[in-house]
C-alpha cells in the first residue's frame, strides 16, 4: 500500500511540484492550499506524514501543527520554512514537528526527510521499544534536580506517585510541570495505561465539555455519531488537565461532579459511566487567589488540590542552571548529530545570572539556538541572545517588560532579598525602612 501524503501550501506552484516529486517516488499524495480544509481532510483521512508550510492565510501552520497534535498526537508532521524564520522552526520541533525544510527547497532532501519520518515511525510501532523510551524519558533521573529545592520535590514525587490521589501541580510558566506530570504517570501502577493530557485553554469552552465527556449521536447539530470522550479513553490511566485555572464556571461544576461520583455523562446523554481515572491539575495562575476572587469554585478547588507541588521558578535555584545546560546540550546535539564539547566559562556565567523569567523552557530555547549556531564546537557568550549577555539587570527586565514602577519594586524585592539585608534592599530601592516593610506588609511578600 502506498504511503499517503497530505501536503498544505498556499503557493500553488509549490504545492504542486512538491506533489509531482512525491507522486513519481509512489507515494499517494493530496494536497490542499489551506490548514482550515488540511484540518477537514485530517479527519476524515489517515495520513502518513503532513508537509505544511509555516504561513498560509487564515490558520497558519504552527497553529495547524499544534491542533494536529492535539488531536493525532501520533501524527507526523514535517513543516517548511524561509531560512530567516529558524527560530519558528525549532519551536516547531519543540511542538512536535518531526522536522523542518528550509527554502529554497532541494527535493533530494525533503525526500530524505520523509524517509527518515517514515523510518522511525516504522521503529516506534514496535510498542515495546517505545515505551521504553518514554520510560526512560520521564524516569526521575531525567528530572535534573542539584538544588535542594528540586530535591525536596523529587522525594515528594516518589512518595505520592503511585497513590491515586489528585495531584495539583503549580509553578511559572516553563518550571517543569507537565515533565513532573508524566513522571507521576510513568512511575504509578497506570504506567502501562494511556496518559492523557488536556490543555483546558487550548480548547474552546463549548468544545471542552464534548471532548471530555464524548456525546451521543444527536446531541447537537452535526453529532451524527456517538463519540466517546478523553476521559473515558483515559480509563485506568491518567488525566492530565493542565492550565486548569483556565476552566469555566460552567465545566467547574461539571468537573467537580466527575471528581466525586467518579463517572461521567456524555453530552445528550441521560446515562453516566463509570471511570477511572486518576485526575493530575496544573496551572501557572494563582488559584488560591482566585478561588477568594470567586471566579474558581473553592469546593473544586479542594478536591484537586489533595496533594500540592510547587515548583520553583528557576531563578530561584540557580545551582540548576548548570546541570540543566549540560543535560540539554547532550540531549540536543545528539538529536541533532551536532558535537558540542563544551561551554565556555563566561557563557555559563551568563546563564547562572539571568533572571529566566521563562524558566527552564526559555533556557532549553536559548541552548538549542546556541547550539545551532556554534562552530567550533564550543558555546560562546556570542551564541547567546543579546539580552543575556547584557547581563540581567532588574532595570532592563523591568524596561522590557513595561512593568509598572509597583511592579518592578515587588519585582526587585522577591529577586534580591536573599542576596541583601533589609537595609542594603531599601537603599538600592531609595526607600525607608519602614516603608520597605509597609510594601511588604501590603503584598503579603514573606522575608
Ligand atoms: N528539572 C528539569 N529537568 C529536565 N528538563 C526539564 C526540567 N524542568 C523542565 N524541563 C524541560 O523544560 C521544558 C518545559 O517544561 P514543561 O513543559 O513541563 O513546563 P510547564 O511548567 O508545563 O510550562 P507551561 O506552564 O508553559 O505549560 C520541557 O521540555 C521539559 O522537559
Ligand atoms: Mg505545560
Amino acid at each position: 500500500m502506498a504511503e499517503r501524503l497530505l501536503i498544505v501550501d498556499d503557493e500553488q506552484t509549490l504545492r504542486e511540484s512538491i506533489q509531482r516529486v512525491f507522486s513519481r517516488e509512489g507515494y499517494a499524495v493530496d494536497a490542499t492550499n489551506s490548514a482550515e480544509s488540511a484540518l477537514e481532510l485530517l479527519n476524515t483521512n489517515v495520513y502518513h506524514v503532513v508537509i505544511t508550510d509555516i504561513i498560509l492565510p487564515g490558520i497558519d501552520g504552527i497553529e495547524l501543527l499544534k491542533r494536529i497534535k492535539e488531536r493525532l498526537p501520533e501524527q507526523i508532521v514535517i513543516i517548511i520554512t524561509a531560512y530567516a524564520s529558524i527560530d519558528t522552526a525549532i519551536r516547531a520541533i519543540r511542538l512536535g514537528a518531526f522536522d523542518y525544510i528550509v527554502k529554497p527547497i532541494i527535493h533530494e532532501e525533503m525526500k530524505q526527510t520523509v524517509k527518515n519520518a517514515l523510518k522511525q515511525r516504522a521503529l516506534q510501532s514496535e510498542n515495546v521499544i517505545l515505551k521504553k523510551q518514554i520510560e526512560r524519558q520521564y524516569a526521575f533521573t531525567n528530572i535534573i534536580a542539584a538544588s535542594s529545592s528540586m530535591n525536596d520535590v523529587l522525594d515528594y514525587l516518589r512518595k505520592v506517585a503511585d497513590t491515586r490521589s489528585n495531584v495539583l501541580i503549580l509553578g511559572e510558566t516553563g518550571t517543569g510541570k507537565e515533565l513532573i506530570a508524566r513522571a507521576i504517570h510513568f512511575n504509578s501502577k497506570r504506567s502501562d495505561k494511556p496518559f492523557v493530557p488536556i490543555n483546558c485553554s487550548a480548547i474552546p469552552e463549548n468544545l471542552l465539555e464534548s471532548e471530555l465527556f464524548g456525546y451521543v449521536k444527536g446531541a447537537f447539530t452535526g453529532a451524527f455519531n456517538s463519540r466517546s470522550g478523553l476521559l473515558a479513553q483515559a480509563d485506568k490511566g491518567t488525566v492530565f488537565l493542565d492550565e486548569i485555572g483556565d476552566l469555566g464556571v460552567g465545566l467547574q461544576s461539571k468537573l467537580l461532579r466527575v471528581l466525586e461520583d467518579r463517572e461521567i455523562r456524555p453530552v445528550g446523554s441521560t446515562q453516566s459511566i463509570k471511570i477511572d481515572v486518576r485526575f493530575l491539575f496544573a496551572t501557572n495562575r494563582d488559584i488560591e487567589k482566585m478561588v477568594k476572587e470567586g471566579v474558581f469554585r473553592s469546593d473544586l478547588f479542594y478536591r484537586i488540590n489533595v496533594i500540592t507541588i510547587k515548583l520553583p521558578p528557576l531563578r530561584q535555584r540557580r545551582e540548576d542552571v548548570e546541570p540543566l545546560v549540560k543535560y540539554i546540550v547532550q540531549n540536543y546535539s545528539k538529536e541533532l548529530g551536532k558535537s558540542i564539547h563544551g561551554i565556555d566559562e563566561r557563557a555559563m556565567d551568563y546563564l547562572k545570572s539571568y533572571h529566566w523569567q521563562g524558566n527552564v523552557r526559555e533556557l532549553q530555547n536559548v541552548i538549542e539556538r546556541a547550539i545551532l549556531i556554534a562552530e567550533d564546537g564550543i558555546i560562546k557568550p556570542e551564541h547567546l541572545p543579546e539580552n543575556i549577555r547584557e547581563g540581567d539587570s532588574a532595570a532592563q527586565n523591568a524596561l522590557s517588560n513595561k512593568l509598572s514602577i509597583e511592579d518592578y519594586t515587588k519585582a526587585f524585592i522577591l529577586e534580591y532579598q536573599g542576596s541583601y539585608n533589609e537595609t542594603q534592599l531599601a537603599d538600592m530601592l531609595g526607600i525607608t525602612r519602614k516603608a520597605l516593610w509597609e510594601k511588604r506588609k501590603r503584598w503579603g511578600l514573606q522575608k
